[in-house]
């Protein structure tokens, strides 16, 4: 995948966890534009190893001197987020992808109806800019755990005023999607980012509903989770490697120096998608894209967050 070549040129620490960080072209020129909803991969070395994290373009897709991306800090995964929060500073520099979006908003929606949680936020900061810029009609419903942890309230508050509904859950606010939902006019799409529970939440409750599949969108990248090592076979490579704990399959056969698709890393898109050919034991499938009848039949693996409880996997690549 081609990447730019960035430096950060500004970190501000938004919440007790989450920082924003500005990113600028190396060589001074303009960002490529993108809409609302895109994100960057972010390639970080850590004590020698390549790891890519996705984060959602935040700024606005009009505005292409800088990027903005927000991390939360994650203490429990593989040391991303932490890297990026105790090691990258102003004057650092990254590489990135080039922008993907995933996440669109869809143009012919009569309305929007966008629904964020926690660090969640993200996706929706460039979408906002898009329709506010474009007129579009929107809802944003922002829940958060406790007020220090709204990041970026004032500001989304400034830009959206009585369209921004904020839910602060140690103040007892919650979300109550039946209601919103049920509520909504012919002609709305939803997108939700935010925790597992509650992306679920509202897919299942907009279906119970009758909103029509093509209305309902999400985001949710996971993070790859560690796991055992395991031994890795790529017929059409013909090399074999291993995976180790506390890599992704993914990041396994690039550090190995083979090509392999990619666009969200987070189990969302299927793009990486492989052909299992043998497995002499069970695929821990983690990813959001393969039914679970895919996953039952053990035929294919999404290599960016799935991993294997075998001696030998063996994948056409
Ligand atoms: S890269 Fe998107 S599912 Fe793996």
């Amino acid at each position: 995948m081609s990447t730019l070549n960035v430096t950060v040129a500004g970190v501000e620490q938004v919440t007790p966890l989450v920082k924003h960080f500005t990113l600028v072209r190396d060589d001074g020129s303009l960002f490529p534009a993108f809409s609302g909803g895109s994100h960057i991969v972010v390639a970080m070395n850590i004590n020698g190893r390549i790891h890519r994290n996705p984060y959602s373009l935040m700024g606005s897709p009009e505005e292409t001197g800088a990027y903005h991306i927000s991390v939360r800090r994650q203490e429990k995964s593989r040391g991303g987020s932490v890297h990026m929060h105790d090691r990258v500073r102003v004057g650092s520099r990254l590489q990135i992808t080039y922008p993907v979006n995933l996440f669109a908003l869809e143009k012919r929606a009569k309305k929007h109806v966008l629904i964020a949680g926690g660090i969640g936020i993200t996706p929706f900061m460039s979408q906002i800019e898009d329709l506010n810029r474009t007129g579009g009609d929107y809802e944003l419903h922002y829940a958060f755990r406790s007020p220090e942890h709204g990041a970026f309230r004032a500001d989304l508050q400034a830009r959206c005023g009585n369209r921004a509904r904020f839910y602060v859950e140690s103040e007892g606010a919650m979300l109550n999607l039946q209601e919103l939902l049920g509520k909504q006019p012919l002609g709305t799409h939803t997108y939700v980012c935010g925790p597992h529970a509650m992306v679920v939440a509202m897919i299942e409750t907009a279906r119970e509903l009758g909103w029509p599949e093509g209305h309902i969108h999400s985001e949710q990248f996971s993070a790859p989770p560690s796991g055992d090592a395991f031994r890795l076979k790529l017929s059409k490579s013909d090399i074999e490697i291993v995976v180790p704990s506390e890599l992704s399959m993914l990041e396994a056969i690039e550090a190995a120096g083979v090509d392999a698709p990619y666009l969200c890393r987070g189990g969302a898109c299927g793009r990486c998608e492989l052909e299992v050919l043998n497995a002499d034991g069970p695929i821990v499938h983690n990813d959001h894209y393969l039914t679970d009848a895919e996953k039952a039949a053990g035929k294919k693996i999404m290599p960016c967050v799935s991993r294997a409880k075998c001696n030998l996997l063996e994948v056409n690549l």
